[in-house]
């Protein structure tokens, strides 16, 4: 490795660019900003188990799930690292009930960004990997401040998306609909530097990774399916190695550079699936069919789905295009929908 030559976030996406002519480097600034507020995020994790900061906050989020002290200032410093940029026109946070404006005084911009800031938070307490999690598109309405519309896009307009992995070191990997990139945060100069590039995740994986305390409570195609990853079904699929941590960021990172499929099925306790299309469900799909993945709700491709409200949930198959569309293939042959 030379040492005098590093290729940093910042200049990767600026050359990126090229890809865009009509590009005004504005996406450029917002994917810094969104860097910069993942630096903070990591630096405070890191200091969790010396600070006062573990636990849990003394409010429940939207969902009514506990809200961890770190879920509010990793909220905190997304929205202070985005809001008075003049790039950004409206946010949506698993965090906030409504459409997050931007404050009176700044110029609203023309993205809209989207973010879970900080995934997997319930492993904060036991040392275990969460992340943040972001997409970004381009405004539908036309000026003034952003309204629900400019949010509720289907993830097939999805202009750039990624995730912040906070693991044995601080990585961001981002796609901005050409491949997908992962840097990781050289703390001695406090830059992402490109180490991950084009990352393309296997057709058929090693992995699958599933909340399996949930069999009884699935369908009886997703329990064919995940027999299956257990390898009943050789002449079909190959038995794959279970792995689950309980962390979105960090299970569907291992399986997109080792190989493998993540699910998060409905269950008779969650009917429509535990994770959010908006925050969680969409950005991974995106990063997942850039690295010449899939994901679906069971049967739809997840990018197709039309948000209909800012906290809606939905289930997720994501990983290997074939690992995918088997879990698909059992489903329509059993005629069961996501
Ligand atoms: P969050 O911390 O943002 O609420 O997300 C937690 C999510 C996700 O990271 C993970 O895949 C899933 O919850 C795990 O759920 P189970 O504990 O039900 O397996
Ligand atoms: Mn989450
Ligand atoms: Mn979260």
């Amino acid at each position: 490795m030379d040492l005098t030559k590093v290729t940093t976030l910042e200049r990767f996406i600026l050359d990126q660019e090229r890809f865009h002519p009509d590009a005004t480097g504005e996406l450029t600034n917002l994917l810094y900003d969104v860097a910069l507020a993942a630096k903070m995020i990591g630096a405070q994790i890191r200091r969790a188990g010396l600070l006062d900061i573990l636990g849990s906050a003394k409010a429940t989020n939207v969902q009514g799930e506990m809200q961890q002290k770190l879920d509010v200032l990793a909220n905190e410093i997304m929205k202070n690292a985005l809001n008075h940029t003049g790039r950004v026109c409206a946010m949506a946070s698993e965090e906030d009930e409504e459409l997050i404006p931007i404050p009176a005084g700044y110029s609203p911009g023309k993205y809209a960004v989207l973010f879970d800031p900080l995934d997997g938070s319930s492993n904060i307490d036991v040392n275990a990997a969460v992340g943040t999690i972001f997409s970004i598109y381009t405004r539908v309405t036309t000026s003034g401040p952003g309204t629900l519309a400019d949010v509720l896009q289907p993830g097939n307009r999805v202009v750039a998306a990624g995730y912040v992995m906070y693991g044995s070191s601080v990585m961001m990997v981002y796609s901005g609909g050409h491949g997908v990139h992962g840097f990781t945060l050289d703390p001695t100069i406090g830059e992402f530097v490109l180490s991950h590039n084009n990352i393309c995740t296997p057709t058929s994986g090693k992995y699958y990774s599933v909340n399996e305390s949930n069999f009884f409570r699935w369908s009886r195609g997703i329990q064919l399916a995940v027999r299956g990853f257990h390898g009943e079904d050789p002449t079909r699929i190959q038995g794959k190695n279970s792995r689950y941590i309980g962390s979105l960021v960090a299970d569907f990172h291992r399986n997109l550079i080792g190989g493998g499929v993540f699910m998060y099925p409905a269950d008779t306790k969650n009917p429509r699936g535990k994770l959010r299309l908006l925050y969680e469900c969409v950005p991974m799909a995106f990063i997942a069919e850039a690295a010449g993945g899939k994901a679906t709700d069971g049967t739809r491709r997840i990018l197709d789905l039309v948000p209909t409200a800012l906290h809606q949930r939905v289930p997720l198959v994501i990983g290997g295009a074939s690992d995918v569309d088997y879990v698909k293939a059992i489903l329509e042959a059993m005629e069961e929908t996501g």
